[in-house]
């Protein structure tokens, strides 16, 4: 049966963590996987999420299957930071959520529904994009195509060819975007700039579903929604796939959301109803415990207090060691001008390095980064971040 198989590649992303793990050098350090580690190089545990974890072991309650959209005040607060506590929207009928399986579950889903409504549109992501981005919409049965976005001469966006590639798109193309900290340049649109970009994709009749896994590593939680809630105010129809691993470091605990925003109530009601029909076809419904985690801290006024000012301080401690690392690097005599990677937004720092500078940051050095050049800046810590920088300015001499 299974004898044609072929070996499949690694994951470029996971695929790193089994390979650092396998790693028996002391100093090794990986800046691979997108995730958030403390100075003292730990995934924290949140205060704000061990407070609700132990009142909701002490409240010993059962687990019973929950509703296939699960937990309905989980999707409500999903829906609050998302688009503002007293937006009319929440309460229109317009915007539903379901609880999905952490942000990748959430583009899963919604994957499916669309192939299933619109099983001739093409899909486009930015040029470069989340590497799961492509797999994953391919898995689901489209074709993926790329439209401009980074420009590597300036470190910045290429606007004039991001829209340009828009404008051209067929109606009804499904075009992901990251609504801030984009994966993996950590380079973001101004907001004048997504002004024309809602512009265009209501002009050309596009589908847009923005991918917000790093809401409140930007400039913070409201901050970090205004495209999202940008396009709900011009009425756009859409879909949007939230993760809450990083904002709460809950990553195994797949907490994530997706929301639509739909045209009516009565258009939301039969939307949801075949959302589910995926939703129960893939995995029934969600698993309790991080959704009723998240749940407490969104809903409970003094847990969501301390967990902003838990995620205020990743952000800024994620600030503080681009800051370092831009200095280090120069003090290590590196002639190249990093300063860029002070303007870049949320965990990661597309660096420049190439492919072979990465491989040999990895074989000499212990030092784990995607191949395409990206660094999470939020692994640096005190401890190892002379020693990455030593490592950088190594294969860059
Ligand atoms: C990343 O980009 O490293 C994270 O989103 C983790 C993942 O699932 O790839």
């Amino acid at each position: 049966l299974f004898e044609s198989v072929e070996l499949a590649p690694r994951d470029p992303i996971l695929g790193l963590n089994e390979q650092f793990n396998a790693d028996t050098r002391a100093g090794k350090v990986n800046l691979g996987v997108g995730v958030y580690y403390d100075d003292e190089g730990r995934i924290p545990l949140l205060k704000a999420v061990h407070k609700a974890e132990v009142a909701r072991v002490e409240a010993a309650a059962p687990r019973g299957y929950l509703p296939i959209e699960g937990i309905s005040a989980y999707n409500k607060g999903a829906q609050r930071l998302l688009l503002g506590a007293g937006n009319p929207l929440l309460e229109s009928g317009r915007v539903l959520t379901a609880q999905s399986l952490g942000g990748t579950g959430a583009l899963k889903i919604g994957a499916d529904f669309l192939k299933w409504l619109k099983p001739d549109a093409n899909v486009v992501i930015s040029n470069p994009s989340w590497e799961n981005h492509r797999a994953l919409f391919e898995r689901a049965g489209f074709t993926v195509e790329t439209y401009p976005y980074y420009d590597a001469a300036t470190h910045g966006l290429d606007f004039n060819g991001m829209t340009a590639a828009l404008n051209a798109l067929p109606e009804g193309t499904i075009v992901i975007l990251h609504a801030c900290c984009h994966n993996p340049t950590g380079v973001d649109p101004t907001f004048d700039q997504w002004k024309e970009i809602a512009r265009i994709i209501k002009q050309r009749d596009l589908v847009p579903f923005l991918d917000i896994a790093y809401q409140g590593f930007g400039e913070g939680i409201e901050e970090d929604a205004a495209v999202v809630r940008y396009f709900a105010d011009q009425d756009i129809t859409m879909l949007v796939s939230s993760s809450f691993s990083k904002s709460f470091s809950l990553y195994g605990e797949r907490v994530g959301a997706l929301t639509l925003i739909c045209s009516s109530s009565e258009e939301g009601e039969r939307v949801l109803s075949q959302l589910k029909r995926v939703i129960r076809t893939n995995y029934s419904n969600p698993p309790t415990h991080g959704g009723t985690i998240v749940s407490m801290v969104l809903n409970t006024p003094e847990l969501y207090d301390l967990w902003a000012t838990e995620l205020a301080g990743m952000r800024e401690r994620i600030r503080s060691m681009r800051q370092q690392l831009v200095e280090k690097l120069k003090a290590e005599g590196v002639n190249k001008d990093f300063s860029f990677v002070l303007e870049q937004r949320g965990m990661f720092s597309y660096s420049g390095l190439t492919k072979e500078q990465v491989d040999r940051l990895r074989e000499e050095h212990g030092v784990y980064a995607v191949s395409s050049g990206r660094i999470c800046v939020a692994a640096l810590n005190s401890r190892n971040i002379d020693y990455v920088a030593k490592a950088i300015a190594s294969v860059l001499a």
